[in-house]
């Protein structure tokens, strides 16, 4: 998919190859988005955040705080077409200020291994649940059956631990090879295809008889259930489903061709993404309700009823194989461009080939794992602060590191860069131009602090 083609005269080209198109682009960036964030996170999180106000919260926040911020990833990749970090680094140079701001490209790059750390864990549980559903063991279970399944599944770190390697195992595989091969071709079967078996699943949500009550948690908002600290979720929530704030966007954003719109590829990319998590929610809370299950029941939430509602349907054992076959490569589209700024930067920086380098970040990524491997099991009881070490790492990259990175790469673009350098990436300086450079000087940043500071108690509540 990416292809040496040259760029116009006197503009960078990529080490690593360029998109061979708009669209190769936007499905690799949907296939960035689109993954267990949308169908495993966003019920979850809004569940534990009492549905309604959360999700009007995120939405806002996709609008508001995401786009801008996307865009200006997109942008700044692109001028600078190197990893995030000499990306950032060139960047604050040629326009003046400092070489320093290549920390925000450092803090992605890390952000981007700490969450594959346990993004894999995940992906891993869902590859798992292909095996499972494949022999039939969900074939008409009951709530209990299901919930049984999925303890015993936890409780087993060895057997969480093999899930994880295998899921690590083939990220490593596809990333040392290039991301260009395969990933265009899977990305555009798999998002239609994950949209029609998200369908099927909300005809039989809807068939449930509780769909009413799971629109209701859903979209009626009940804002004395809202604090800050759910508002800083809901935030966090949109920067993770989006893929933005640690650089990946800037990473693939540095091979789109010169030509490109990316207000254009943005928003196609943000509607597809909400669509499907908004679904996720749809076929989740219904069913949740219907089987008197908790929506605040965390991460386990969608391994319990999505496996519950395939049991009941006819053809549900092919169906849910299916399904969780689509949903790993979803979480494997996604983990690639966790991987890609770290491992750009140690081809570029250490003159590695790309195989040494995946297998290199891959194997301290996939060390880094087990510790959220053995949070289900081992050390469920081992808290501090957020709880097992896997709430502190999901704390730490989602509600910290990503809102973080997305105030400083907004204040770049729309402080740090001159007018003339944006414009031009953006296309002219039109009124769309002069709305993103509004959100990216003032609502991302502004709104991003604002939310952070409330969320840590800083600012003092004036009501
Ligand atoms: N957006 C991905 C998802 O929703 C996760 C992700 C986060 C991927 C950050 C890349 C960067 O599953």
């Amino acid at each position: 998919m990416l292809s040496n083609q040259a760029a116009a005269p006197g503009k960078r080209t990529s080490l690593h190859g360029h998109w061979s198109s708009r669209m190769a682009f936007i499905l690799a960036v949907t296939g960035s988005a689109v993954g267990l964030g949308n169908i495993w996170k966003f019920p979850y999180v809004a569940g534990q955040n009492g549905g309604g106000a959360f999700v009007l919260v995120y939405l806002a926040c996709v609008a508001i705080i995401g786009m801008p911020v996307m865009m200006s990833e997109i942008l700044i990749g692109r001028r600078g077409r190197r990893n995030p970090i000499a990306t950032m680094a060139l960047l604050g140079a040629e326009e003046g200020k400092s070489a320093n701001w290549k920390f925000i490209g450092a803090m992605g790059v890390l952000a981007g291994i700490l969450i594959l750390s346990y993004y894999s864990v995940i992906g891993g549980w869902t590859l798992s649940y292909v095996f499972k559903s494949a022999v039939g063991v969900f074939a008409d279970a009951t709530a209990d059956k299901v919930t049984a399944v999925r303890d015993g599944f936890v409780a087993s770190w060895s057997t969480v631990a093999l899930f994880h390697t295998v899921f690590m195992g083939l990220n490593i595989f596809v990333v040392a090879r290039g991301v260009e091969r395969g990933l265009e071709q899977a990305v555009r079967f798999l998002v239609p295809a994950l949209l029609l078996l998200m369908l099927l699943l909300l005809g039989y949500s809807i068939s449930t008889g509780y769909f009413d009550e799971g629109l209701a948690f859903m979209f009626k908002p009940d804002f004395s259930k809202l604090d800050w600290d759910s508002v800083l979720a809901a935030m966090g929530q949109a920067f993770f489903t989006l893929s933005i704030g640690m650089g990946a966007v800037m990473a693939y954003g540095a091979y789109l061709p010169e030509e490109t719109s990316i207000m254009g590829s943005a928003t196609a990319v943000a509607i597809a993404d909400t669509t499907i998590a908004i679904l996720a929610g749809l076929v989740i809370f219904p069913l949740v309700f219907a089987n008197n299950l908790d929506p605040g029941e965390g991460p386990g939430l969608e391994f319990i009823t999505l496996p519950l509602a395939f049991g009941q349907m006819p053809g549900g054992t092919f169906f849910a194989t299916v399904f969780f076959m689509l949903l790993s490569f979803a979480a494997w589209t996604s983990a690639i461009s966790l991987m890609e700024p770290a491992v750009a930067w140690v081809v570029e920086k250490f003159h590695r080939t790309r195989a040494q380098a995946a297998v290199m970040i891959g194997l301290m990524i996939w060390a880094l794992g087990l510790g959220t491997v053995l949070s289900f099991n081992v050390l469920a009881d081992f808290r501090f602060l957020r709880g097992t070490i896997f709430d502190n790492l999901d704390h730490l990259t989602i509600n910290i590191m990503l809102p973080l990175g997305g105030v400083l790469i907004t204040v770049f673009a729309g402080w740090v860069m001159c007018r003339n350098s944006t414009a031009d990436e953006l296309g002219g300086s039109g009124p769309l131009y002069k709305l993103w450079r509004l959100l990216a000087r003032f609502a991302a940043p502004i709104g991003i602090l604002f939310v952070f500071l409330k969320a840590v108690g800083l600012l003092p509540d004036l009501s």
